[in-house]
């Protein structure tokens, strides 16, 4: 059985209040099931997090970090600083990394490399933009994403992967794929997997959606059988919503 995962890419919100009363709040209705939860909060509110979900089931995710581990990089946080508080798991390749911050599938690759070097879990996303799915190129330009920062892992490291597919179209734009569209995407990621590693890493591999999940269409989505879980943005934000799409991943 594959591993389900929903986590909350909290993106640049919330203060450190704010943080605890969401952590609280996700605390006091969370009822543990077989899906895995994790919550990525602003880097500031990283080690606070960790203290408050210690001895929660409740995981905690770094948004991103630097492939060096020390330097001159102003403003930039290792993989060493974030194991050093106790975080194992780090967002790398979000569209916003990509299309804000000008991160190239190589400098996504280092980082992955570094990630995986360290036995950190990686949760790697990549999805077509618009125009692309417009053209119908998105299924090569998935594959394409996964190759150039995938391409050299091990066994080992496979086993430290989770990967997200967001359609950078349906990101906080309130258009979601359809499970239909998810569903045919993933089969295709599962399938370049197979290819690039064995079938046992791909069918073992937890693939997430991404992109304007909401409670109402979760259940859709995750009823599919390719779609393992999903990363949430804007509803991973209250708590009640961010609850009931991990309950829709039952
Ligand atoms: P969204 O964001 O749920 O607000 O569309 C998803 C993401 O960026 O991971």
């Amino acid at each position: 059985m594959r591993q389900k995962i929903v986590a909350g890419n909290w993106k640049m919100n919330k203060t450190l209040q704010e943080t605890e009363e969401l952590i609280n709040a996700l605390q006091s209705d969370y009822t543990t099931t077989n899906t895995e939860v994790i919550i990525a909060p602003a880097y500031v509110n990283l080690y606070r997090s960790q203290e408050l979900l210690n001895s929660s089931k409740i995981n905690v995710s770094a948004q991103n970090m630097h492939f060096e581990t020390t330097g001159a990089f102003t403003g930039e946080i290792s993989a060493e600083m974030l194991q050093s508080i106790g975080i194992d798991t780090v967002i790398l390749g979000h569209s916003e990394r990509r299309d804000v911050f000008l991160e190239t599938d190589e400098i996504i690759a280092k980082k992955v490399r570094k990630a995986l070097d360290q036995q950190m879990r990686v949760i790697f996303c990549f999805g077509e933009q618009l125009e692309e799915r417009k053209s119908n190129t998105h299924f090569e330009v998935v594959s394409s994403q996964l190759k150039s920062v995938l391409s050299d892992l091990s066994e080992t490291d496979w086993n430290n992967v989770v990967l997200a597919y967001e359609p950078v179209w349906a990101i906080g734009t309130g258009e979601t794929a359809s499970p239909e569209q998810a569903q045919e995407m993933h089969k295709h990621i599962r399938n370049e997997i197979s290819v690039m590693s064995s079938e046992a890493v791909a069918s073992q591999i937890s693939i997430l959606y991404g992109g304007s999940v909401k409670p109402a269409n979760a259940v859709g989505l995750f009823s599919k059988e390719d779609i393992d879980g999903g990363l949430i943005g804007g509803a991973s934000l209250k708590a009640d919503d961010f609850l009931a799409i991990v309950d829709a991943a039952e």
